[in-house]
């Protein structure tokens, strides 16, 4: 009953008690928050000793977790975009072609294969929560963009959809790789860029415990995401004995490469034939879902195949035929 308003106290003097006590309730609430020991309070702990035991790095995100670029390049290419759009990803940057680099491969054989088996395999025990495994250039013919822009593409990236399926191909048109790109009990010798007639031995070496599928199909190019515990479904030891595979087969590079490009999504647990619905992909996995879809392999005003592999000098704002062009908007003129 101490401070209930009674009898001989006037409406004045109630209000300076309800002052009083406001303050003291304010001054009480900044303490606690600020003051409190850092035990009592979740959030503050969270980020204080994310932040003191991570160094000078920052948490990721607000949550702590992290995510990172694994990056296949060479020593030619410009890798500075990566870190002008995205500082808040840790990042891998691998270059297989330069021994002096700060990371590198011991091998280089298998294109891009070599670099993501390589990390998985010397952080299999430290991985992070999320990770993207792509190539380092910005403009590639194969980024799912219309300008083939890996900014826009990596910005629209939805990890959350990541975190939910373990593994996300970063790239939804069909073509190329969709329906079915490899059918490795028929296949016969075709031209060097497919893997024809040697994906069939190249699965039976992989992956000696699996029947071999009739079709292979996944949208190209090996650029996908994966999560901590889908990497960790497999043993170490079976990268390992893949990346053995690729050190010894006697398969040149652009097939040894394209063996195991058709194969990550299987090993991360996808069926042989791994497509989704493009209007289900674009809106799951770069959060596109407003796009008309003609049919299930593309969306309108997405991805058209660039007439040739490389890009021309001044690209996005030089076109195909040495004409300006405005990236912001449309789609190129091929
Ligand atoms: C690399 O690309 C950046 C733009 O992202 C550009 O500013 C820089 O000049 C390029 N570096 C080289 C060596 O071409």
């Amino acid at each position: 009953m101490l401070f209930a308003p009674s009898g001989p106290q006037g409406p004045r003097r109630r209000n300076r008690i309800k002052a009083i006590l406001t303050t003291v309730g304010i001054v009480l609430a900044i303490y606690l928050f600020f003051f409190q020991p850092a035990h009592k309070n979740p959030a503050r702990t969270d980020r204080g000793s994310y932040a003191q035991q991570r160094g000078t790095d920052k948490p990721d995100t607000a949550s702590g977790k992290r995510k990172e670029l694994v990056v296949a390049s060479m020593k030619d290419d410009n890798t500075s975009w990566l870190y002008e759009f995205f500082p808040d990803w840790t990042k891998s940057v691998y270059v297989v072609d330069d021994k002096q680099a700060p990371l590198t491969v011991t091998l280089n054989k298998g294109r891009e294969s070599m670099v993501y088996l390589t990390y998985i395999i010397d952080h299999y025990d430290t991985l992070p929560d999320t990770m993207l495994f792509i190539h380092s250039q910005r403009f590639q013919w194969h980024n799912d963009d219309p300008y083939y822009d890996g900014v826009p593409m990596l910005r629209n990236f939805q990890i959350p959809y990541l975190q939910q399926q373990g593994y996300v191909n970063i790239r939804c048109v069909w073509t190329l790789g969709c329906p079915g790109e490899i059918h490795p009990l028929t296949d016969t010798h075709r031209n060097a860029v497919h893997a024809g007639e040697y994906f069939k031995d190249g699965f039976m070496e992989l992956f000696p415990d699996t029947p071999v599928p009739d079709m292979v199909g996944v949208s190209c190019c090996a650029q996908f995401g994966v999560t901590r515990s889908k990497v960790r479904e497999r043993p170490k030891s079976d990268y390992e004995q893949f990346r053995t595979w690729l050190a010894e087969t006697s398969l040149p590079d652009d097939l040894s490469g394209r063996i195991m490009e058709y194969s990550w999504h299987m090993i991360f647990g996808q069926e042989a034939v791994h497509c989704p619905n493009a209007e289900h992909c674009y809106c799951k996995v770069f959060g596109l879902c407003d796009l008309s879809c003609p049919w299930e392999g593309a969306c309108d005003g997405r991805y058209i195949l660039p007439p040739y592999a490389s890009l021309p000098k001044g690209w996005p704002y030089i076109g195909w035929k040495g004409q300006k062009q405005d990236p912001s908007h449309g789609m190129p003129e091929s």
